[in-house]
């Protein structure tokens, strides 16, 4: 997608393939910000602290990562140490271990020495999958977009979505947002509640940023007013993000993704979730009971970092001193309360028997 008006990816190898270039998230949305990654280490780390977030991206970026330590040490030992602890980055979103075990797939059969080209090559071709699934899942989505602006008559279609899950969160055109880049495109008129987020503020900082990059009319709440848009009747539909579907359907996500599921459903609003099959862990059944939730810094609660007068990022505590905070990062929204899955696929519902057999034969 564009960044003032230039096309621009999250990430980018190297021309010398020694080094992996990221844009800094953390940064957004007062700076645009580009970080480079010179080994496995800095890629561990951009992870684990959040320089490049969103499954998809997570899963490209250590895909890099891992091709960095094939620069240095290409043996069996290092090859498996150091996919297992890229893994290890980030507990929650699968696509992490997919585009590792993608990888280990490729490099596990060749000699040393055919390593380095060969791991390089996959995780370009990891990151151009990334691009045309996120494009694939725009089509589909499209399509229910404009049947409810056919049934709206022109009215413009109110969207809304949690966290980010946009083009910063992949390699581009994100998972959510795909299909709202492509409505706005052919020139469907819509518009986007953007849930805050707490405690990150991924909507507030990132959403908000790149919709307003791509002229996407926009509004950012605050992630409890959402029910109340529901029951007055202000969304058409919800489409949100995932960091891991279990065989059945469950939707785990950014936390506070189920209440907004809960609120949908008592509100007959069709909530969707955006999802690459990289996504899909057909290893788990009950999402609730078997997907790990990453727990993150109190600091994330209890600070808040933005901008000042004079244009300095700066950080405030919120809370007294001494209050302790708990920060479970994600939640699972049973299958029950999904309306279905946009996959690359087309979109299918979340139940067990769609999930099966989806990408079969293609
Ligand atoms: O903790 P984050 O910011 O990495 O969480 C990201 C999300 O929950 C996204 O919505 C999800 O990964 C989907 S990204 C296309």
């Amino acid at each position: 997608m564009r960044v003032d008006g230039r096309p621009m990816r999250t990430l980018w190898p190297a021309p010398g393939r020694d080094a992996l270039f990221v844009i800094d998230q953390r940064a957004l949305p007062h700076r645009l910000a580009v970080a480079r990654l010179d080994d496995a280490a800095a890629v561990h780390r951009a992870i684990r602290d959040m320089w490049v977030r969103g499954a998809p991206l997570i899963g490209a970026s250590a895909a890099y990562g891992l091709a960095l330590q094939m620069n240095v040490a290409a043996d069996d030992a290092a090859l498996e140490s150091s996919a297992q602890w890229l893994k290890q980055a980030r507990p929650t979103a699968v696509n992490l271990a997919w585009a590792l075990d993608r990888l280990l797939a490729v490099l596990r059969p060749l000699p040393p020495a055919a390593r380095r080209d060969a791991a390089w090559a996959e995780a370009a071709a990891i990151a151009e999958h990334d691009v045309a699934v996120n494009a694939a899942i725009g089509r589909h989505g499209l399509a229910l977009l404009q049947a409810i602006a056919a049934k709206k008559g022109g009215a413009s279609v109110n969207v809304l979505t949690h966290c980010n899950a946009g083009w910063l969160a992949t390699v581009d055109w994100g998972t959510a947002t795909s299909p709202i880049y492509q409505a706005h495109a052919l020139g469907l008129p819509l518009h986007v509640w953007v849930d805050e987020t707490r405690p990150r503020n991924q909507g507030a900082s990132l959403t908000a940023w790149e919709l307003g990059q791509e002229g996407v009319p926009h509004t950012v709440i605050a992630d409890n007013a959402g029910g109340h848009l529901m029951q007055h009747g202000q969304v058409d539909l919800v489409i949100v993000g995932c960091d891991r579907v279990s065989a059945r359907g469950d939707v785990c996500n950014k936390i506070g993704t189920y209440l907004k599921a809960l609120a949908a459903h008592d509100n007959g609003v069709p909530f969707y979730a955006a999802m690459p099959t990289s996504t899909l862990d057909r290893s788990l059944h009950d999402g609730l009971a078997e997907i790990p939730i990453e727990e993150r810094s109190a600091r994330e609660v209890t600070h808040l970092a933005g901008r000042n007068a004079a244009g300095e990022v700066v950080e405030v505590q919120l809370v007294p001193d001494g209050s302790t905070a708990a920060n479970p990062a994600f939640d699972v929204t049973p299958a029950r309360l999904v309306s279905g899955l946009m996959t690359e696929f087309g979109v299918v519902a979340a139940d067990a028997d769609a999930l099966r057999t989806l990408g079969e034969g293609a």
